[in-house]
């Protein structure tokens, strides 16, 4: 908890829309009280650690204590078409906050040399939209299944920064970015476009080239749009 402080966040954040932050030691899920008690525009909710994390596509989401930047974020004012557009944002905000070298997956996993350093998850309730984010911090290599084929910013730069300095980095660039245009440089840094994919939906799965990212933000495979489900690159 030492590098999670709430008056540091606090400071770096005066300028933009997230100016009320909650840092709790542990919560269920930083996202499962956001959406269930909603809040003022920018209320952002922080935890330590997750005793139930939720991930994309209903699975659960694990952390090791301590390691992990864990937050959800509150906007009003979002057009439900645009949604879907603010969780890609979202992926976009952790990219630059992290580096050049940081990719995305369709629609908003974040990458480094293909393996996976964040999640997003993005939920529409009636009048506002959370966004929760899932960063590995600090994880050395055994704290992290090989099978995830993720990796984490300890892993990948030699050393872990500090939790409160990268929540101010990313929500700075959230902030900047979310009512912009920004899919263009969103398409840049997506390695999905072009890739071979396996998409996955409730009722089955199909394969196909991923050709491009619409303006609505679905993944176009095959002349096709994927609005919602997973995909996973084939190789
Ligand atoms: C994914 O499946 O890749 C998305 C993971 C999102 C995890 C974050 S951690 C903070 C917030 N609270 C949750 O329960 N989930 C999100």
């Amino acid at each position: 908890m030492h590098d999670l402080s709430a008056p540091k966040v606090l400071s770096g954040l005066s300028d933009t829309r997230f100016r009320h932050i909650e840092v709790h030691a542990t919560l269920g899920s930083t996202q499962t009280l956001l959406v269930a008690e909603g809040g003022k525009d920018g209320r952002v909710v922080v935890a330590d650690h997750q005793s139930a994390g939720r991930g994309r596509a209903g699975r659960s989401w694990l952390d090791v204590p301590g390691a992990m930047l864990m937050f959800s974020a509150l906007l009003r004012d979002v057009p439900i078409e645009r949604a879907p557009l603010v969780s890609l944002a979202a992926g976009l905000a952790v990219a630059r906050a992290i580096g050049d070298d940081a990719r995305l997956k369709w629609p908003n996993d974040v990458r480094i040399g293909g393996r996976k350093v964040c999640g997003v998850l993005g939920e529409a309730a009636a009048d506002f939209v959370v966004i929760g984010v899932g960063v590995n911090v600090g994880h050395a290599e055994g704290d992290l299944p090989a099978e995830l084929e993720a990796t984490s910013l300890r892993i990948a730069r030699g050393e872990a920064p500090p939790r409160d300095e990268l929540l101010v980095a990313i929500l700075r660039e959230l902030d900047a970015i979310v009512g912009s245009d920004f899919l263009d440089e969103y398409r840049t840094r997506c390695e999905t476009i072009g890739s071979r994919v396996r998409v996955e939906l409730a009722d089955g799965s199909y394969e196909g080239v991923a050709e491009a990212v619409a303006d609505d933000g679905s993944l176009i495979v095959d002349g096709k749009p994927v609005v919602a489900g997973d995909v996973v690159h084939v190789r």
